[in-house]
């Protein structure tokens, strides 16, 4: 079986829920603090052994490219000034990957995007991280979880978790087999947001982490349009399950919905108390807001 070192990792979306700051930036590009969030996929990524990654952009997703690559001219100020550490901080960036680009040429769902990774992928499985779904593990990177479990099964391997009934509908959700138990499951159905709690069948969403198997992209190509008449990951997959299974990989470690404000607030927040350069301010202020606000 091939080692999994290929990652993609779906930028293409225009980020509404983030207007008006996605006007002129790409949503990747926000911030947790001062580091873009898209950063931190790309270290999950790497971090897990990842070497080659190609990111899915649309027009105007630039700076995402100008980010990972090197910036001479800031080096260069910077050295002169003094700052050295900063300039290999920036330098560091960009030796994080091999980073690839290709534009989604149109918005027509996720399933769509992940198909122009084709001749990327060239014949490996992938593995695809959502930027929505910030993951902070401090022991291991959750996509290496699901490298590990697609090096064990072999299969499609999907990166879930329990999630509250109420949120379901966000979410593809897993039918599990019967004897569902531990870290790594069959999963023998999905059901691409269920729009009832009702219709779900199960408790245990997808939340943006991917094994896929090679042959995906043949199945892609012949997925019909689904929920919101996009191609939809979900149902490529549940395809795929004629020919190949597929597991869910109960990822440890936080995650953090950044694709929803209070989610991107959250992420900020716990960030900033992890920082020994933030942490006493942040808390100060914190217990200083709960106290006025009592
Ligand atoms: C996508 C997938 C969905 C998955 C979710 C994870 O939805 O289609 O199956 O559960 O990501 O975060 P999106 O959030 O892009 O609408």
């Amino acid at each position: 079986m091939k080692k999994v070192t290929k990652a993609v990792i779906p930028a293409a979306g225009l980020g509404t829920r983030f207007l008006p700051a996605t006007k002129a930036l790409p949503k990747e590009m926000l911030p947790i603090i001062d580091t873009p969030n898209i950063h931190y996929i790309v270290k999950e990524a790497v971090e897990a052994g990842i070497t080659d990654i190609l990111i899915i952009v649309s027009h105007a997703k630039e700076p995402i490219e100008d980010y990972f690559d090197v910036n001479y001219e800031l080096e260069t100020r910077l050295k002169e000034t003094g700052k050295l550490k900063q300039a290999e901080e920036i330098r560091e960036i960009a030796n994080m990957a091999n980073i690839f680009y290709v534009r989604q040429k149109e918005p027509k769902g996720l399933g769509d995007a992940i198909g122009y990774a084709r001749s990327f992928a060239s014949g490996e499985p992938i593995a695809v991280l959502l930027g929505d779904d910030l993951i902070d593990d401090k022991e291991r990177p959750a996509i290496g979880e699901l490298i590990e479990a697609y090096e064990q099964t072999g299969g499609t391997i999907l990166g879930c978790r329990r999630v509250p009934k109420e949120l379901l509908r966000k979410y593809g959700v897993v039918k599990p087999t019967a004897k569902a138990e531990g870290k790594v499951f069959e999963v023998m159905d999905m059901v691409e947001k269920p729009k009832d709690p009702s219709l779900a069948p199960s408790d245990i969403a997808v939340l943006g982490r991917y094994v896929l198997p090679p042959e995906i992209f043949d199945v892609i190509a012949r997925t019909p349009k689904g929920v919101g008449g996009e191609v939809q990951l979900t149902d490529a997959i549940k395809l795929s399950l004629e020919k190949r299974k597929c597991y869910a990989c109960l990822f440890t470690g936080e995650r953090y919905d950044i694709g929803d404000k209070f989610g991107y607030i959250k992420a900020t927040l716990d960030f900033a108390l992890r920082r020994d350069d933030l942490r006493e301010n942040v808390l100060d202020y914190l217990r200083r807001i709960n106290e006025e606000n009592r």
